[in-house]
């Protein structure tokens, strides 16, 4: 049987097209110069990678310039897994090149970096040619989050990196012309999967939570389980001195932060998806098996099937962690402006099965943009001189009945703006980005 993550709008295409001057039914804004990418798995004809988190990066790339839509192309990353180049060295030791490159495209020191969280970044052209793994000069030993964060205020990018073995978990930092200025370990009890943290003006967020690694799990693909024993906790560490204050909360999972940020009584506000121990387990069970028709992370509509937005308040003063669920339905791949990276921040969009959802954390209230297919992450795109947190566009690829679309929708008011009608079908993947000409 065909397992489910091969199937449907999850099946990957057969090979790598290039198509010129496709159709656009609306007014693309001509300050919508640049590039949008999306990166997810797309295992070769006749490959069962055994998961759907394992399946070789293709990167799919729309060309906008001048209110036109110059071009559409698909490219696999060429990691060493991908060529057969990989090195194995030895019973412990792993080759960090030799990897996926599968879920999402960062840009730093106008380099670009196809990501997945257990290996070395893998430069890329924007035309998305594949330059090579990047471990910073040699600096940097450990594998990199996929998903890092730019800090707005000083161009920093901080992320982290984890693995199987100790140290099992780094964090680092890129100065903002591109050198891994700093590396730190931080002390966690065991091997996680940790997938996503936050930052604030002057502290990082870690999430340290119930899902395991397994080493008698290695030849299921992504070796990872729910751990009761493990217990939950979210961890304060200043960014300058390094020390982390952790607080229990309750056991949970979390593949991605919306934001955080520091309120006027010094406490950490962290907004990010949140799944229940029962919802994480049925949603792993489902990618993990490929026998659902429906499998991942914001596949699902309700939330014994999915996850919901949450947010969590630390106070330092007391060690103290508030909880509050800040909505019911089921949503994933939570997005902001990334000029209120740490900061506060009103806005938030998320999707959800066949829609796109808005929330104003401010009120409390939310919009739903319904688009009858399924539906990519939603990316913000600032305008010009913007004059509101969300004046600007949301960017993400919609498929219906086979036909993919970039839709490109106004973020202030979530109407349609454009639709550039896309050569070929893209499969459900991971993380949407835009990279503006410069
Ligand atoms: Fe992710």
């Amino acid at each position: 049987m065909t397992p489910s993550y091969l199937q449907g709008d999850l099946a990957p295409v057969p090979d790598e097209i290039d198509v010129h001057d496709l159709t656009v039914e609306g007014l693309l804004p001509a300050e919508l110069s640049g590039r949008y990418f999306r990166n997810g798995p797309n295992p070769l004809p006749g490959q069962d990678p055994g998961h759907w988190f394992a399946g070789p990066g293709m990167i799919h790339g729309v060309r906008l310039r001048d209110g036109r839509a110059e071009w559409y192309r698909n490219r696999w990353t060429r990691t060493t897994q991908f060529t057969g180049d990989a090195r194995f060295l030895g019973p412990d030791g792993i080759d960090l090149t030799a990897i996926s490159a599968n879920t999402s495209v960062v840009r730093h020191s106008d380099r670009l970096f196809a990501l997945v969280e257990n290996g070395l970044p893998y430069e890329i052209t924007p035309e998305l040619g594949t330059v090579g793994a990047c471990d910073f000069g040699g600096r940097l030993t450990t594998a990199m989050t996929a998903h890092p964060k730019e800090d707005p205020r000083t161009g920093e990018l901080l992320f982290f990196g984890y693995g199987f073995f100790p140290p099992y978990l780094t964090y680092h930092r890129l100065s903002a012309g591109g050198e891994l200025v700093e590396s730190r370990e931080i002390e966690v009890p065991g091997p996680t999967m940790m997938h996503d943290f936050a930052i604030t003006e002057n502290h990082v967020v870690w999430l340290d939570l119930p899902v395991v690694f397994d080493l008698e799990m290695t030849d299921h693909g992504i070796p990872y389980r729910w751990d009761d024993a493990y217990g939950a906790r979210l961890g304060v560490m200043g960014r300058a001195d390094g020390k982390t204050r952790w607080f229990d909360v309750d056991p949970c999972y979390v593949f991605h932060v919306g934001n955080a940020h520091e309120d006027a009584l010094g406490r950490i506000v962290l907004d990010a998806i949140r799944y229940t121990p029962g919802s994480f387990q049925s949603v792993w069970e489902r990618v993990g098996s490929g026998v659902d028709e429906v499998p991942g992370p914001g596949a699902a509509g309700n939330p014994e099937r999915g996850a919901t937005l949450h947010r969590w308040t630390l106070d330092a003063r007391n060690g103290l962690a508030k909880e509050e669920r800040l909505d019911d339905r089921a949503v994933e791949f939570p997005t902001i402006s990334g000029a209120r990276t740490g900061l506060s921040s009103r806005y938030l969009y998320t999707v959800t099965e066949k829609a796109i959802v808005k929330y104003d954390t401010e009120t409390g209230a939310n919009d739903v943009r319904e688009t009858g297919g399924a539906t990519g992450e939603a990316v913000f795109v600032p305008a010009e001189g913007e004059r509101a947190e969300d004046d600007g566009w949301l960017m993400a690829v919609v498929t219906s009945k086979g036909d993919s679309a970039l839709w490109v929708l106004d973020a202030g008011t979530l109407e349609s703006v454009a639709t550039v009608r896309l050569p070929r079908r893209v499969p459900t993947g991971f993380h949407g980005s835009w990279f503006a000409d410069a």
